[in-house]
């Protein structure tokens, strides 16, 4: 009995000696846990970002590693009175979107993407049912077609369906008529016409005007004229309720470090006139490297994100970062 007894007894103590051992294995045990916990919290986030960009039938830009620790996917349809653009980052710039019936100035120098910009929202517009009319004063039709063709977009598929009219002017026509009519109407009768631009066949909910500056550039040298034409045309565009986005050509950023009005060639009355502006911008680095940004500067009405941040120009058109700051080193053009 005496033996078996101290057969126990060795077998507790080696029991208590293991445990001793595993309790010491265990000192790592809780940074496994955390680690454990980490990569689930990790997986749940990512899951759930999914789920959200899919809810929301929205494509999203692909972030950045720090952004994706923030990003908040907004959910649920816009509010009432305010546009949604789809374009991909650009709606989160917004705290509830971009107020409808209003007119929006798009600035930015040569080749910063206005016009594309002003394609991509036409397209989506289209796709949400809306009716869009694409005015310019540079392009052709063809050349404009094309390019959407060239991102992915179908604009004759719109077109056919009745909800997309593309089409270019002359703004040296333009100019011309305002210039008769003047002349024979007192401006005050001008203003209350219809602007003979417009096409009668066709009742847009969202207008969109490139550019601003290629009308002006018809009337250089005739001020009133052209003053005369934009009020006509403000006054039109408020009295049927279409929102409108107007495409502005600057030289350089008229709005870093200067008023509105400073060096503005379609006359500083339009940034004051306009409910809402966007600007976009060429950037370069001091190592040389281009890229693209782009900032609301105003919205009437509505709060926004006061932030110059990063977008791309891809083959599926632009994609804005809504939370990626510029690096620090960079120039503005
Ligand atoms: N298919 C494409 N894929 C990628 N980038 C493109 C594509 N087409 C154009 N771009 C880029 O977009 C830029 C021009 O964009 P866009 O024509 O919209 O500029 P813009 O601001 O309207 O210029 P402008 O003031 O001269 O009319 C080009 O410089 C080019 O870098
Ligand atoms: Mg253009």
């Amino acid at each position: 009995m005496k033996k078996k007894k101290s057969v126990k007894k060795k077998v507790v103590k080696k029991a208590t000696a293991k445990q001793k051992v595993s309790k010491k294995k265990n000192v790592k045990k809780p940074v496994k846990k955390k680690a454990v916990k980490k990569a689930t919290a990790k997986k749940n986030s990512e899951l759930k970002l999914k789920k959200d960009v899919n809810e929301d039938e929205m494509p999203q830009p692909p972030m950045a590693e720090e952004d994706t620790k923030e990003i908040t996917i907004k959910r649920g349809k816009f509010k009432e009175g305010f546009i949604k653009t789809a374009v991909p980052g650009l709606d989160e710039l917004f705290e509830k979107g971009i107020p409808k019936e209003k007119t929006v100035l798009l600035e930015g120098s040569p080749g910063t993407g206005k016009t594309i910009l002003c394609l991509q929202m036409a397209y989506n517009f289209c796709l949400q049912g809306k009716k869009v009319l694409y005015m310019s004063f540079e392009e052709s039709e063809e050349s404009l077609r094309s390019h959407m063709t060239d991102f992915g977009w179908n604009p004759q598929g719109m077109e056919t369906k009745g909800l997309f009219k593309i089409k270019r002017f002359s703004s040296i026509d333009v100019a011309r008529s305002v210039e008769a009519l003047l002349s024979e109407a007192k401006r005050e009768l001008l203003i209350s016409a219809e602007p003979i631009i417009f096409p009668k066949d066709f009742d847009p909910e969202i207008v969109l005007i490139d550019s601003l500056s290629s009308i002006a550039s018809a009337f250089s040298g005739e001020d009133f004229r052209f003053r005369v034409f934009m009020e006509q045309l403000f006054r039109f565009l408020e009295e049927k309720k279409v929102s409108t986005f107007l495409i502005k050509e600057t030289s350089y950023p008229t709005h870093i470090g200067s008023a509105y009005a400073d060096h503005d060639d379609t006359g500083g009355a339009i940034s004051f006139l306009a409910d809402g502006i966007i600007c976009l911008y060429n950037v370069v680095y001091s190592s040389g490297i281009r890229s693209n940004a782009i900032e609301i500067l105003k919205i009437r009405g509505a709060n926004f994100k006061k932030l110059l941040v990063k977008f791309e120009i891809t083959k599926k058109g632009i994609i804005i970062y809504p939370n990626q700051k510029l690096s620090k080193g960079y120039k503005l053009s």
